[in-house]
């Protein structure tokens, strides 16, 4: 079948281990040649190991043993080390020797909260008998279009408020690949995925990059630029809400080189600011970055996009080439990166690990990223958001951001809102909103015939509110004092058709699905926990102590933040477990 390489000459006879040559394993000369052939002009670099999976994965549909030996071989890696990779991400096929090959097209349904309510499980369990054994329907965890739930993806091909219909259709149109922005075509049914979008050209035209030029040629002071940051108040968008100012400061005093890495992972379920600000004003960010980057003295920008994105990766690739085309001024070097289907990878240090070629498995800390970071050089980490706001508060002044806010918070907050109601989507409003204001003003009210009876103010891992508590400001620290907090300001609502237990439900198993395993408290606890709110009635004092163990020993924030939704449940629903 396959064929050892042959050794050279000098080495015959001797019993020399073969640097990079995978242990127990041949590799077929076929699958050489096509790795080869793939990898083409490109360098055997550890670091680009996922981008090298991904490329023999959207070539062959899936990893098969002997181009995963090929690989291994072709970049001098352990074949472990490529395996343990490979079957890391959820978006990787790997097919053992005698398995079959994934059908061509895959279709993935989302089963997270905003689509579980939508009716996502319907689709599910009736999918796979009407689009027959070719098809493989597989359920996913959020795909980041929570407004137009339930939603899913043919192949790459996103597909918004997707019914059984609309999905059968697609997959007969053989309509795998993301439309181009503003396009309807490769949609039978002519939604809109991605609306048209401010070009570099357009960007530029209407003063893009005008700042960032202006701080690159020296005609602003480093210092200034910060106190500007620090004085607005703005705090990072990703999740933990870091003071922007304060963490330019601290990276800018550590030792030369340092790197940037952009966070644009967006997994947390009820998360879609992102891709929305994206899809729309995509040079916004990166002109922040730029500036960040020389406030910073930063080498070199690597960013990290989730692979779930592949109209905004299309949008970057274009408009970052255009940007290194014509540039306005010096640039760093600029690196994008592709996820491959992991929420743990939105944690600072799982993703720097990812983006290092690696499993996203959390760092223990310290050293923090801000010292030892991205190749171990001390990096600064924002997610997109954060940057989106910086040149706009540069050119308006640390007052306007700060003037905004409402009951005594300062500041805008990109909320995306899911859910039961008339109009939900990405709405800016000031920090400090309640979410009655919210369904109020911008929301369009509740959805007719539904009762406002809970939130979720914080995504997946900020816990359940009920409405009577919907009066509370949505802010960083505000919902701390209620075992809540608003991380990346994904708002969840929930009716009187909805239960908390059920959602809680649909939480810990996407916390049991994408933890990364590595700790004891995380691993075995979100199990645990979830096979205890399937029961009737819950045990409390268990849950309870359950859950201070994995608060209390778990490495990073996604086993500490993980049994949130059930405290909440305890405190706040007694009705629904009694
Ligand atoms: C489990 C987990 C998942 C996370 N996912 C994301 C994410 O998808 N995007 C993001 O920007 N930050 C995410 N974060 C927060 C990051 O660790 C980090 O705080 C953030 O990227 C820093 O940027 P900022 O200061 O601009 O917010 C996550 C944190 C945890 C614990
Ligand atoms: S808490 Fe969970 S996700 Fe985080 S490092 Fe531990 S096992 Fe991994
Ligand atoms: S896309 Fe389904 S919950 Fe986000």
């Amino acid at each position: 079948m396959s064929d050892r390489a042959p050794s050279k000459p000098q080495e015959q006879g001797k019993r020399a281990r073969v640097r990079g040559t995978p242990k127990g394993r041949q590799v077929d000369p076929k699958a050489r040649e096509e790795i080869q052939a793939l990898l083409k002009g490109s360098p055997r670099r550890r670091d680009l190991l996922i981008e090298y999976l991904h490329r023999i994965q959207d070539r062959y549909g899936h990893l098969s043993a002997a181009h995963l030996v090929a690989l291994a071989d072709e970049m001098k890696l352990a074949m472990t080390e490529v395996y343990e990779v490979a079957t890391f991400y959820h978006h990787f096929d790997v097919v053992k020797e005698g398995e079959a090959a994934p059908p061509a097209i895959t279709v993935r349904v989302c089963d997270s909260i905003a689509c579980d309510i939508a009716g996502a499980h319907e689709l599910t369990a009736k999918l796979p008998g009407i689009l027959g054994k070719d098809v493989r329907v597989l359920h996913a965890p959020c795909i980041g279009r929570c407004e137009s739930a339930p939603a899913a993806v043919v192949g790459q091909n996103p597909l918004p408020h997707a019914t059984v219909e609309k999905i059968a259709a697609l997959v007969k149109a053989r309509a795998v690949k993301h439309p181009a922005p503003g396009s309807r075509e490769s949609h039978p049914h002519k939604d809109i995925v991605s609306p048209a979008y401010v070009d570099y050209a357009d960007y530029r035209a209407k003063g893009g990059y005008a700042l960032a030029k202006s701080c690159i040629d020296g005609a602003k002071k480093r210092a200034d630029v910060i106190a500007v940051m620090e004085n607005s108040g703005l705090r990072g968008l990703g999740g933990a809400g870091f003071p922007a100012g304060r963490k330019w400061k601290s990276v800018a005093a550590e030792p030369a080189p340092r790197l940037m890495a952009i966070n644009i992972d967006e997994g947390e379920p009820g998360t879609f600011k992102d891709r929305f600000y994206l899809e729309r004003d995509p040079h916004r960010f990166v002109e922040g970055a730029l500036i960040a980057a020389w406030a910073v003295d930063i080498a070199e920008i690597y960013m990290y996009l989730r692979d779930e994105y592949h109209g905004c990766r299309a949008i970057l690739e274009k408009e970052i080439a255009a940007l290194q085309a014509n540039p306005p001024c010096k640039l760093p070097p600029i690196h994008l990166r592709r996820g491959a289907g992991a929420y743990i990878c939105g944690e600072e240090s799982a993703m720097i690990e990812s983006i290092e070629g690696k499993r996203g498995m959390p760092r223990l800390r310290p050293p923090y990223v801000a010292q030892v970071g991205l190749f171990s050089r001390p990096t600064l980490e924002h997610n997109m958001e954060t940057l989106h706001w910086v040149r706009e508060i540069l050119e308006r002044g640390a007052d306007w951001f700060a003037s905004q806010g409402r009951n005594g918070r300062k500041g805008l907050r990109s909320f995306s809102v899911s859910g039961r109601v008339k109009k939900p989507g990405v709405h800016l409003a000031p920090a400090g909103i309640t979410v009655k204001e919210l369904i109020a003003e911008h929301c369009g009210g509740m959805l007719d015939g539904h009762a406002f009876y809970a939130y979720l103010p914080g995504g997946a891992s900020g816990g359940i509110l009920p409405a009577a508590m919907g009066d509370i400001p949505l802010d960083f620290d505000t919902l701390n004092q209620y075992g809540c907090f608003i991380g990346s300001a994904a708002i969840v609502i929930f009716s009187d058709e909805d239960r908390a237990t059920t959602a809680a439900k649909n939480l810990i198993k996407f916390f049991s699905e994408e933890s990364c395993g590595q700790c004891t408290p995380c691993r075995v606890g979100t199990a645990k926990a979830l096979k205890l709110i399937e029961k009737k009635k819950w045990d409390q004092p268990l849950l309870k102590e359950l859950s201070q163990a994995m608060m209390d020993a778990s490495i990073c924030g996604l086993g500490q933040a993980a049994p949130n939704p059930v405290l909440s449940v305890m405190k706040y629903f007694p009705n629904e477990i009694t």
